[in-house]
């Protein structure tokens, strides 16, 4: 039966992880995968996290299944989090998932149901795996354009790119932080997309993993919070990886802001989903996540945290890009001072970012997409050395 099987390419950002674990040198600098790391180069669990999970462990009674939706609190605290009032519970369907990457793969299941004939509009510079998510579900997706060539956001190309979106077409967007190349949408740019979006009849459909990332909760929400107070349908999926540093306990949401009469429509096809593709999603992590927000103490104690994690990823972005500019004794790295959470698209080509990993053991991905957190007071000087060394 397998005979004819031939094993995938390896998806780029598992691929160097490996590399990276395989790599014997002590200085190796890990920029590639996008988790957060301490001054020490962990991953830690949070303290809130490990709160919470104590409370769970002494007062859980039964792990007996839930809906196929997931737990009603962490939809709510969810949903509060990510919209916070913008449209009416009324107007929102919600179902838990293993993760972002699975609220994307369903939501992709959920337009092909719907609307199969639907293009997703995907910006130029995104993760390797949104087009496999997108294509595996059936659907095709095109390009906007989103970086300028001299770096900073490619406005004119963006907008006369999402011109083309026929009416039920798809955008995809990128929520605070999430676009690799650490180029957000502004305020205004939200509010220019809407008012396109509105116009065209095309549905914006926002990816939203690093809240409390940017600027601060609520101001990481303002753009999908814009488009879900002023248009008829909005999707999204959104991740509690990061924010709560609950990886592998695959914390997601699957959520689409409809008519109030066609809620509960989209709530039933939404938990049809699930039960087709995985059954039940993961309890524990979104309890963590639901018992964490419904307390005062234990919310700030979170907050606390992630306030500490931006504060340091911001830190090492000035402290790299004033390391590059007194190495290089040029601003062509200035961008990742101004840039917002973990990534920044480094300009470095492609024969540089080999060189960076063979020769110093610094490890990008292949377009140059680095991870701030990576960074620690003792590795910053020597990795700003490795790049000047191979741009000279
Ligand atoms: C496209 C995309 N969306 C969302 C996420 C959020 O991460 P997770 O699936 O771990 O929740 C990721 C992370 O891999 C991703 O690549």
């Amino acid at each position: 039966m397998f005979e004819t099987l031939t094993a995938p390419k390896p998806d780029a950002i598992i691929a160097l992880m490996q590399a990276f674990a395989a790599d014997t040198r002590a200085g190796k600098i890990d920029l590639g995968v996008g988790v957060y790391r301490d001054e020490e180069g962990r991953t830690p669990v949070m303290a809130a996290v490990k709160a919470a999970e104590a409370r769970i462990l002494a007062e859980q009674d039964s792990k007996s299944y839930l809906s196929l939706a997931g737990d009603a609190g962490f939809l709510q605290a969810m949903e509060t989090l990510l919209l916070g009032g913008a449209a009416p519970s009324a107007r929102v369907a919600a179902v838990g998932t293993p993760g972002g990457s699975a609220a994307v793969r369903q939501i992709c299941e959920l337009i092909r149901k719907t609307r199969p004939e639907s293009v997703i509009w995907v910006s130029a510079q995104t993760w390797p795996n949104h087009l496999p998510l997108i294509t595996a579900a059936g659907l095709q997706a095109r390009p906007y354009r989103y970086l300028a060539p001299e770096g900073g956001l490619d406005q004119p190309g963006l907008f006369a790119d999402l011109e083309q979106a026929a009416a039920g077409d798809v955008v995809l967007l990128h929520g605070c932080c999430h676009n690799p190349s650490g180029v957000d949408l502004a305020p205004q740019d939200w509010a220019e997309l809407g008012a396109l979006l509105a116009r065209r009849g095309a549905v914006p459909f926002v990816d939203m993993a690093y809240q409390g990332f940017g600027a601060g909760l609520d101001a990481d929400a303002g753009g999908l919070r814009h488009l879900a107070a002023r248009l008829p349908e909005v999707l999204v999926a959104a991740s509690c990886s990061k924010n709560f540093g609950l990886y592998r306990e695959r914390v997601g949401i699957a959520m689409a802001i409809v008519s109030a009469a066609q809620r509960d429509t989209l709530a039933a096809v939404l938990a049809g989903l699930n039960r087709q593709n995985f059954a039940f999603p993961p309890d524990h992590g979104a309890r963590v996540v639901s018992t964490i927000l419904g307390d005062v103490a234990l919310r700030h104690q979170w907050l606390t945290e992630l306030d500490a994690m931006r504060a340091r990823v911001q830190a090492n972005r000035r402290a790299l890009a004033e390391a590059l500019r007194a190495e290089t004794g040029s601003d062509r790295f200035a961008g990742v001072a101004a840039e917002q959470g973990m990534f920044s698209l480094l300009p470095l080509s492609h024969d540089e970012v080999q060189r960076l990993r063979a020769e110093h053991g610094v490890y990008v991905l292949d377009d140059g997409r680095a991870n701030m957190a990576g960074l620690s007071a003792r590795n910053i000087a020597a990795c700003a050395r490795a790049i000047a060394s191979v741009t000279r």
